[in-house]
């Protein structure tokens, strides 16, 4: 088997790790990886956003499945653009990919679809939005309608913080707006929910809580994801229906009228209140670092979920989650998510003795002269699995302070709610 792999966070490395797993002696690449996903599989140094060479490079290194890590190739339609080639591409195509790609085109579909989501009224210029704003009450949530790299989403708590963001998001901030999305804010509690989809089933692989904000305490800054655990205590079989019947069903429909079939993970970001869920958000891809939280806990083959989702077979797929508690820290550069250093070197990391419940994946990390170097905010991701969520802290914690990184520091309480 000849993997291709699309992506260089912590995600990707966690993929290939799990897919390097199922085909002990198959060749994976990673497009273009990083320094951990090079120590097992072959980096190959092409842009993501550059299709055509992806594509000859595929076909010319016979790719039988590529497994698209990020949205971005997704939203911008890699998916179609391989549908005259036989290589199997795990991932939706271009027009499922709008649940992540417009915020807009999402809502629309919950209004039509009856999908429990915050209410929304969308503007089309600063003036019509001023004068809602004046008229309302905070708080309450701004958003840009397209991808923003996780920001393009302001909690205002006041009409002057409401016109900041409108202003920000009108003048292009995030890419041009000719709209922006005024949501209602909704209280309760966060929980992310996967599942992966062949078109015509799919089958729940997990769920997952993630810590977005720089300090402690989820204080500060938000960043890309400082730690994550999993399960998340809010899930039962319950909720699990309620999510299936009254969100998951109706958008896979409203998929389907629009002439096409979701293929790939489907990571749906809810806010709970009163053991209802309600839509924050659709990601059409596993989340990072909940997918390195995550994928230590599949006891399946990652490599056959995705080819029977490719293939519309997912039906005869059983997918098994260990019912351990897996913690996922974030090393992160000092500055980070402001101004950091990179080209730091990362020593010590080959003599880190990993147990076996223990996980190591690169996310902003590259090889230079055989020396290990950070290369981004997000370097390390540290994961350990067991059978409660203390031990697992406390394991990765352990294995940090081993690794003393000086140019390193990372959240010590990922977890608090389902630890302290
Ligand atoms: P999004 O990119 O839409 O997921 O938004 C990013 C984060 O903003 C979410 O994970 C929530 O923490 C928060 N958020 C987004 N929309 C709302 C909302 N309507 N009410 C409360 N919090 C929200
Ligand atoms: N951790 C949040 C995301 O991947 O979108």
């Amino acid at each position: 088997m000849i993997v291709g792999i699309i992506g260089s966070g912590g995600r990707e490395h966690a993929i290939c790790s799990k897919i390097r797993d199922s085909i002990k002696n198959g060749k994976i690449f990673c497009i273009p990886g990083n320094a951990g996903t090079n120590s097992i599989a072959e980096n190959i140094e092409i842009k993501i956003d550059d299709f055509k060479s992806i594509k000859d490079f595929c076909l010319k290194n016979k790719v039988e499945l590529l497994i698209v890590g990020p949205e971005k190739p997704l939203v911008d339609g890699i998916v179609d653009y391989f549908n005259d080639t036989k290589i199997k591409v795990f991932g939706p195509d271009k027009i499922s990919s709008q649940l992540e790609g417009s915020k807009i085109f999402t809502k629309k579909i919950c209004s039509k679809y009856n999908i429990p989501t915050a209410n929304f009224k969308i503007f089309e210029n600063i003036e019509d939005t001023k004068k809602f704003l004046v008229n309302s009450k905070y708080p309450l949530v701004i958003k840009a309608d397209g991808l923003a790299a996780g920001k393009g989403v302001y909690i205002c708590k006041n009409f002057n913080e409401g016109l900041t963001a409108t202003e920000e998001i009108f003048a292009g901030k995030f890419g041009t707006a000719e709209n922006l999305l005024v949501e209602e804010f909704l209280i309760g509690e966060e929980m992310s929910y996967f599942i992966v989809c062949d078109g015509e089933n799919y089958k729940f692989i997990g769920t997952a809580q993630d810590h977005k904000r720089v300090g402690e305490g989820d204080k500060g800054k938000n960043t890309g994801g400082m730690g994550c655990y999993s399960p998340s205590r809010l899930f039962t079989s319950d909720l699990a229906k309620k999510i299936n019947t009254r969100i998951v069903n109706p958008a896979l429909s409203a998929i389907k009228d629009m002439g096409t079939k979701y293929k790939g993970f489907l990571y749906v970001g809810l806010m709970i209140k009163d053991n209802n869920p309600y839509l924050v958000e659709f990601n059409v891809r596993m989340g990072d670092p909940e997918c390195q939280t995550i994928l230590p806990l599949l006891e399946d083959d990652l490599t056959k979920i995705m080819i029977n989702s490719c293939s519309g077979d997912l039906k005869k797929n059983e997918i098994k989650l260990s019912k351990k508690k897996s913690i996922c820290i974030v090393l992160c550069s000092k500055g980070y998510p402001e101004k950091y250093k990179n080209n730091t070197q990362i020593k010590n990391l080959g003599s880190l003795k990993l147990k076996k419940n223990e996980y190591l994946f690169h996310a902003g990390t590259k090889l230079e002269n055989n020396e290990i170097l950070s290369s981004g905010g997000r370097v390390l991701n540290f994961v350990s699995i067991s059978e409660n969520f203390k031990t697992s802290r406390d394991d990765v914690i352990n294995l940090i302070n081993q690794l003393s990184w000086g140019n390193g520091f990372f959240r010590k309480d990922i977890g608090y709610k389902v630890i302290d």
